[in-house]
């Protein structure tokens, strides 16, 4: 796979899939880049989904890298397990974080991505210091908490100006949007310079995921911001 910074990725969210056939709906996703588990504390957010035994299982199973976005409180304590679960990725909230820094070494030193997210009321200002020790930064573009909700339009200004902080210093930094991601928005967040795609409600509702897939690769592709 090409590195996550320079090329589209397109990372399905699993949050409304259908739990009860979870092998399934992992294998309906193949033809995809990762798979993005949410994981929420019902603290951060007002939603409760897995943890790390949960992490595990799917990794075993997923026939792609699973790529997690922890919505927890203290991601310095909890946030290691996930990368130990054997997540290929790890994007932990800069707004519950304490020490983002020394928690991104840590995440480095046990072998996954690091990505660092903001929620759409957080600027630039609190990830800017952060970019040179991550692989991605995670754009909300939805209030986090649950799928199926609309795009936040005013989003894309802050990818545009995250896309030109992250080539103004020529930094390999990955933009990933997430939230209400799908045809009629994808090109507009590709434009704006993001480059790793999470689509749930878009992916698993449609009759076909792999061709739900393709069909959002190809539009990010053909939109595609030209990346450092
Ligand atoms: C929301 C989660 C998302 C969610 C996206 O807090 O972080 O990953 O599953 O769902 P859609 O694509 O339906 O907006
Ligand atoms: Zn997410």
């Amino acid at each position: 796979m090409s590195a996550l910074h320079s090329a589209t990725h397109i990372s399905p969210s699993i949050l409304n899939c259908d739990f009860m056939r979870i092998g399934e709906e992992l294998d309906a996703i193949a033809n995809a880049d990762y798979a993005h588990v949410d994981i929420m504390d019902g603290h951060f957010v007002p939603n409760l989904t897995f943890g790390t035994a949960m992490v595990e299982q799917i990794v075993r199973r997923c026939p792609v890298p699973v790529d997690t976005h922890l919505m927890i409180e203290d991601p310095d304590r909890w946030a290691p397990a996930y990368a130990e679960a054997g997540a290929a990725s790890v994007t932990f909230h800069v707004e519950a974080a304490a020490a983002p820094v020394r928690l991104a070494n840590e995440l480095h030193a046990k072998d996954a991505l690091v990505g660092a997210a903001i929620r759409p009321a957080t600027g630039l200002d609190a990830v800017r210091h952060l970019l040179p020790h991550l692989d991605m930064l995670l754009i909300m573009t939805v209030e986090p908490g649950f799928g199926g909700q609309a795009f936040i339009p005013n989003m894309l200004e802050k990818i545009r100006q995250a896309r030109e902080l992250i080539s103004a210093e020529n930094l390999p930094v990955a933009i990933q949007v997430d939230g209400g991601v799908k045809r009629e928005t994808i090109a507009r967040c590709a434009e704006a310079g993001a480059n790793v795609f999470v689509a749930g409600s878009a992916v698993y509702s449609a009759d076909s995921a792999y061709e739900e897939i393709e069909a959002l690769r190809t539009l990010a592709n053909k939109h595609a911001h030209t990346l450092a």
